[in-house]
């Protein structure tokens, strides 16, 4: 994929800072360091325009990205980083964590297309299929997406990707994306399936 233009917009605390700007939106949940931020500088070949942090939990905010890729089909489009979940230290559910405003933003947001839910490749945990059901519930299915795919061997790997497929119940069809954004293995199939994701809700 051609970028053109990638450039971060802002970071937004409450729903009247959301861009007025009507572009499709494509949005990235998934557990804290699950590697959102990374994966997003890895589709844009970008090294630090999303904030890589050690520590999990930074992202606290909708970020907003504005991109312009080279493709007639996806010219203008904002790419989403929404907080991540299971960073508290108090066990709390993904909604009661992520809040009112992220709640709203996802079940009500007119311009979001589609929304992309990472899960590490080393494994899914229960935070992660109880966020896929009920974007499922709610009519939001996700495209799954596992990261750090680089840190497994090839048998460890097929052997994580049919565990998550299981978890979540997809079928062979719907198989994750396989990513890692030490490689950018997987870049031009997930930038295939963003661009698909546009055509049909953008
Ligand atoms: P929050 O913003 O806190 O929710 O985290 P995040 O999901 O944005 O994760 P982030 O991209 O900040 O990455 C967390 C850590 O994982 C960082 O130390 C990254 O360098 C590392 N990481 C992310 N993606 C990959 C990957 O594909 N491969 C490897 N080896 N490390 C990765
Ligand atoms: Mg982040």
């Amino acid at each position: 994929m051609k970028i053109l233009r990638a450039e971060f917009i802002k970071s937004c605390e409450t729903p009247e800072q959301l861009p007025g700007e009507r572009l499709p939106e494509i949005a990235f949940v998934g557990r804290s360091n699950v590697g959102k931020s990374s994966l997003i500088n890895s589709l844009l070949n970008r090294r630090r325009l999303a904030k890589i942090s050690g520590t999990p939990g930074k992202t606290r905010f909708i970020n907003y990205f504005r991109i312009t890729t080279g493709d007639p089909r996806l010219r203008d489009f904002y790419l989403v980083d929404l907080p991540g979940y299971g960073y508290a230290k108090v066990s709390k559910s993904v909604r009661a964590q992520w809040g009112p405003m992220i709640q709203q933003y996802i079940t009500e947001r007119k311009q979001l297309c589609g929304l992309v839910q990472l899960v590490d490749a080393r494994g899914i945990e229960a935070q992660d299929v109880s966020t896929y059901a009920w974007l499922q519930e709610i009519g939001q299915a996700p495209l799954i997406v596992t990261t750090k795919a680089d840190k497994l061997g090839h048998r460890e790997r097929r052997a994580s990707q049919e565990g998550i497929r299981g978890a979540l119940g997809l079928s062979q069809a719907d198989a994750p994306i396989v990513y890692s954004s030490a490689t950018h293995e997987g870049r031009d199939v997930l930038w295939n399936a963003i661009r698909e994701m546009v055509a049909r809700n953008g």
